[in-house]
Parts: C-alpha cells; structure tokens; sequence
C-alpha cells in the first residue's frame, strides 16, 4: 500500500542528488526515481521548483515540559519541529523537574505519543536535579532516554563525570557533556578544558561521547585528536555558531557566539567532517526572561533556512554536507532507520524553497520568537514536512490542529 508521492523534485541527500519521485508507503520508503507512476488514489505532493531532504533530526532541543509552558511546551515545541522540517528530536533534561527519574521521561514519552506528530528522544539528567551533586537514577532512566547529560551546566566534580561515564558505559548509553568548567572566566578555555577531560575520562572507561554545542577552534582539535585515536566520539555544532559571530549579532547564548575567526573554524570543521552533527539547542525563552538575561535561542524554525542562506547559498558548505550533518549522522547516533531517502528507509522527507521569506512574529509556531534573526531575510523556507509518509506540516498547516489526515489539505 502507497501512502504518498512525491512527484518532480530536486532530491538531495548525504549520498547524492537527483530529479525524480519519491514513493512512501505505510512507513517507509518504496520507490525513488524519475517518472513513477501515480498509484489510484495516492495524493501527490507536487515538488517542482522545491527540493526534497531526508528530514532533520535534532539531537538538542529544549521545549521546556515539565516546568516551564510559559516559554515551550511539547505540544508547541512539536509543532515548531515540524515547521522548521524536523520529524525526530531528542529533548535536553533540564525542565522542572529535571528529566533525572524514570517518572519525568516516561511523561515525557507518553505526552509526545499521545500527540502523535513527532518523535522524541529524552536525555536524561546525569546528577539530580542538575545540581553536579550526586549521580541521578540512571540505572532506572537507562530504559526511556538514549544518553545523559546536564545540559545547561558542565559537571565540575572530576570522579562524578568518572563515575557516570563508567555506569553510561555499562548501561550502554552515551554521555553527553554540556562543556564548560564553572570556574573558568575564558569561556573558550572552559570549554576546551572539559572536552580535553571528557575525552580523557572517554579514553579510560570506554563510554559513548558526544559533545554538546562546540564553539572553540581548540575544542575541534581536541576532538580531531582523539577521532584520529578511534574513540568513540562524536560532536555538534549549532547553526548559530555556525552563522552568526558576535561581530555581527550581540545576543546572550551559551556558549557565547564566536568571533569571525572561530566561526570560520567551525564552518572548516563541518566541511571537513570533524564536526559530525548540526543540533539546533532550540532555547525558548519569555521575552522577560530574555530581558532578564536568559541565555538561548529559538532556533528549530530557522535552523535549515539559515544554514541554506549563509553556508550552501554562498557556496562555503555543499548541500548535501548540510544533510549528512542534519540528518544522517544524528539518524545514526539515535540509531533510527532514517536520514537518507532511499527504499526502505523511513518515509521522512522534508521539501524546502529556494525563495526569499520574512522571518517576523508571525512566522514562528513556537511559543518564543527569541533570535537575532527576527526579522531577517532568509532562503529555504520550509513547504511541507513527512514522518513515515504522513504529512505532518503543509503550508503553514500543522497536522493535528489545522487537520487530521493529510488527504485533507493535498
Ligand atoms: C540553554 C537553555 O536555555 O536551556 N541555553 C543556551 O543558551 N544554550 C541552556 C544552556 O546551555 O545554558
């Protein structure tokens, strides 16, 4: 049974580009080429002009529930995905409470099931309550989250990190460190002190690591160092970081925006695959909470048409490198049959434009439109986005709210 087609399209991934069709079935993927025939009654998405990825997956984001509905909720937070072309994202712990006990994850999953627009992957907190005190249940989180992580704060204490490096690798989940040593004022060297450690602590007890929103030239080459030593880490790195230095924009975010120089670096880094993972660290915040010095960026909704603009347009980062570091090396981390569009894999494609769009107010789905790009001209606005075949944004359209089933608004 053929579920959809679409018909016509510029077809780019991290493996090659094409013109041709794609056919999704019940779930996944069951035809790519040129001139497929329309099956009976299968609605057509038409791709002309438009060009089809392999949908993102976001390794870091923060909608803020429990605790915070104010600023995110997973509702919101879903929808926002969906529109900034995301299908799977996995959800930083530090809500209220913190994502540290199997009750706040199992919330989390069941909440996001009930929804039924995209999927979610928790991260688990690594001490309670984030406070770098003691390790948290994760023995008992181990069953819902895929890596842990005190995201917001790096963990100081050297035998804590020891010690849950060494349970993460027996449980078989990754340590996802938030680098940066609280007692360090250079924020570049707080950050390249605990990567340097936290790749130490990789190399002795053998744990999964992937590093959080890397932001220094020498946090690259520490990374780079221990890759060529064949330990089992991976990195990320934000589309702001990647975008936007502090020369350009003056805005509160951790780790702060770098400056051209270390921008540049990290543009070479991804173009040459020492920087595996691009995740948004979407950060909605109130704009009182802005006013009082939040640190964060809304970024799930402008995260590709930023990268489209300032990177592939200009010709510094190939398109299909964006989707490798969009799609496929997160799909790979989280272990999920997806990030490429191939038979067989999962149907979740996104259809971007290449025209001009206004990012204003009116643009974002999410609860919080804290960015410096508000009000930016950008390219790559997202058309429509399809999990395992169904279409869950169209248009400005949201399934679940504006309809049900995706034969309604072809
Ligand atoms: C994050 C948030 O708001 O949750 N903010 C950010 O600037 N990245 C937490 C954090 O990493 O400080």
């Amino acid at each position: 049974m053929s579920r959809l087609l679409v018909k016509d399209v510029r077809i780019v991934d991290a493996d090659r580009e094409l013109v041709g069709d794609i056919l999704i079935g019940e779930s996944t993927i069951q035809a790519v080429g040129a001139g497929l025939s329309v099956p009976p009654g299968v609605p057509v998405l038409l791709g002309e002009g438009r060009m089809a990825l392999p949908a993102f997956v976001d390794l870091h984001a923060h909608f803020r529930d429990p605790g915070f509905p104010e600023k995110e909720d997973l509702l919101s937070g879903a929808r926002a995905a969906a529109h900034g072309g995301f299908t799977c994202v996995s959800l930083m712990p530090n809500t209220d409470p913190a994502c540290d006990s199997p009750e706040v994850a199992r919330y989390i999953l069941e909440e996001a099931r009930r929804q039924g627009l995209v999927e979610v992957y928790p991260v688990g907190a690594i001490t309670r309550g984030l406070k770098g005190e003691e390790l948290a249940d994760m023995e008992g989180l181990a069953p819902y989250v895929w890596a842990f992580s005190d995201d917001g704060h790096g963990v100081d204490d050297h035998e804590l990190m020891l010690a849950a490096c060494r349970k993460a690798a027996a449980l078989g989940r990754v340590v996802y460190p938030h680098p940066e040593f609280s007692g360090v004022s250079d924020p570049e060297l707080s950050q390249e002190l605990m990567v340097a450690r936290d790749l130490w602590l990789c190399r002795r007890t053998g744990c999964r690591l992937h590093l959080a929103h890397l932001s220094t030239p020498g946090g690259l080459e520490l990374v780079a160092l221990a890759k060529g030593q064949g330990l089992p880490i991976t990195c990320e790195v934000t589309p702001h970081h990647l975008t936007l230095s502090k020369e350009e924009a003056c805005y509160t975010v951790n780790p702060p925006l770098p400056d051209r120089r270390a921008q540049k670096a990290l543009v070479q880094g991804l173009r040459e695959g020492i920087v595996d993972v691009i995740a948004t660290d979407h950060a909605p915040h109130t704009p009182e909470d802005k006013a009082r010095g939040a640190p964060g960026i809304s970024g799930i909704e402008l995260a590709f048409p930023i990268l489209f603009t300032r990177l592939v347009k200009p010709g510094l980062i190939p398109l299909s490198r964006l989707s490798r570091g969009l799609s496929l090396e997160p799909a790979r981390i989280l272990g999920l049959n997806k990030g490429l569009i191939k038979e067989g894999l999962d149907g979740d494609i996104v259809l971007v434009e290449d025209e001009p769009f206004t990012a204003d107010e009116d643009f974002f789905l999410s609860k919080s439109s804290n960015t410096p790009l508000l009000g930016a001209e950008l390219r790559g606005r997202v058309w429509a986005t399809v999990h395992k075949g169904e279409v869950i944004y169209l248009a400005g359209k949201v399934k679940g709210r504006d309809f049900d089933d995706h034969r309604q608004v072809i």
